[in-house]
């Protein structure tokens, strides 16, 4: 059995792939410091799965944690999810996130290097192009300067991917640009469970129609779109799941890979408010309130390439995601 090491995993994204890998018989090892998620969504896991996860509590930036985990362990590949991720945070305390995103990955590749791992899946975020220009994104459009230093990590770390791709061709790197994921697994099981006040727009929505919040603040009403309301492409997380699935084959070559992963459908912040309230016949209170510092007004996929050299294509809706969002929030209104 191919076994991938997943730091991260029991994270939002994470805990869907470990469903999936599972499911598609790899054996899942995760490494997580659990800063923002919860043991029990690995329970969960196992549950939807009937199999085991293999789980160590620790640190990326801990060096001797991968001696145990690669000396006990043979690891195929690694998916690197392990990060923090609050745009607004990474404003506020930029040291945490080059400390822990950077140098946590830093790190990893040292230990994967040692241990000649030499095959990486990379989390990374429609966050490092330039989104005040090109609306419609290919892997080929132009990058940015990213607007906070948790997108600067993005940015920095596929740089040094790439770096390191160039300086020792057998490894196999693929990283995968990530647009706007939301939705759970269908079993309600697992999902996104933000700790406070939801900085994503889901979260938001499903915390409104669970009666935690009033109402959603709509950031903005008067940008250049159809509605004035911010545009992009949300992405069931299973679809994207699946994405790493398909991923794991370019494994078994060497080189460096980058995919967009969306669904290249835009919706505005005011049609993904009207699709969860028709997918769950629910009426949810919305505000239109002031603009968002950092929002670009509209940005989609372009995710052809994934389709053309993995194969793989979303095939959930708007509404899908909409129905498996609050089927989670609904059946665990606190959380795990
Ligand atoms: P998440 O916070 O739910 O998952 C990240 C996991 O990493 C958490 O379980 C956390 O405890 C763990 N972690 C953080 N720092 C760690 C460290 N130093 N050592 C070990 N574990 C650590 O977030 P998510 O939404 O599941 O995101 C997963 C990855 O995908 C992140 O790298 C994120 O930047 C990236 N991404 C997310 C989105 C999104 O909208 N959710 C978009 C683009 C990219
Ligand atoms: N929004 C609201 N009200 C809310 C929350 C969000 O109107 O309470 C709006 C935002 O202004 C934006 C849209 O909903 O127009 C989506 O916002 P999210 O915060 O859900 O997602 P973003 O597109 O801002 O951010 C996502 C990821 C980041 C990543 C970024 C760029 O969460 O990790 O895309 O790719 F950096």
């Amino acid at each position: 059995m191919k076994n991938i090491l997943v730091t991260g995993g029991a994270g939002y994204i994470g805990s869907h792939i470990c469903v999936e890998l599972l499911n598609q018989g790899y054996g899942a090892i995760v490494m997580d410091n659990l800063c923002n998620s919860s043991k029990k969504a690995l329970a969960r896991v196992e549950e939807i799965t009937g199999k085991r996860v293999k789980f160590y509590e620790a640190d990326i930036r801990e060096k001797s944690a991968f001696d145990e985990i690669f000396t006990s362990n043979d690891i195929y590949g690694v998916i690197h999810m392990a990060g923090l991720k609050a745009v607004g945070e990474s404003v506020k305390e930029p040291l945490a996130y080059f400390d822990n995103n950077i140098g946590g990955t830093i790190v990893l590749l040292e230990a994967m290097k040692k241990r000649r791992v030499k095959r990486m899946i990379f989390s990374s975020s429609a966050t490092v192009y330039d989104l005040g220009g090109e609306e419609c994104l290919k892997e080929t459009s132009p990058l940015g300067n990213s607007t906070s230093p948790y997108g600067r990590t993005k940015s920095v770390i596929e740089q040094m991917l790439t770096d390191i791709y160039a300086s020792d061709n057998v490894w196999s790197i693929v990283m995968l640009r990530y647009f706007n994921p939301i939705g759970a697994h269908k079993s309600g099981l697992i999902g996104e469970n933000p700790k406070g006040i939801p900085n994503n727009l889901m979260p938001y929505i499903t915390q409104v129609a669970v009666g935690k919040r009033e109402r959603v603040n709509v950031f903005g009403g008067d940008y250049n779109t159809p509605d004035g309301t911010c545009v992009r492409d949300y992405i069931h997380v299973m679809d994207l799941a699946d994405g790493h699935i398909k991923a794991i084959r370019k494994f078994e070559e060497t080189g460096l890979f980058v995919y967009n992963l969306g669904t290249g459908c835009p919706q505005s912040v005011l049609e993904v408010i009207h699709a969860f309230e028709r997918a769950n016949d629910l009426q949810i209170q919305y505000a239109i309130a002031p603009r968002r510092a950092g929002d670009a007004a509209k940005y989609y996929a372009n995710a052809d390439k994934a389709g053309e050299e993995l194969g793989w294509k979303a095939t959930r809706s708007i509404e899908d995601m909409c129905r498996d969002s609050w089927n989670w929030q609904s059946k665990n209104p606190d959380g795990y």
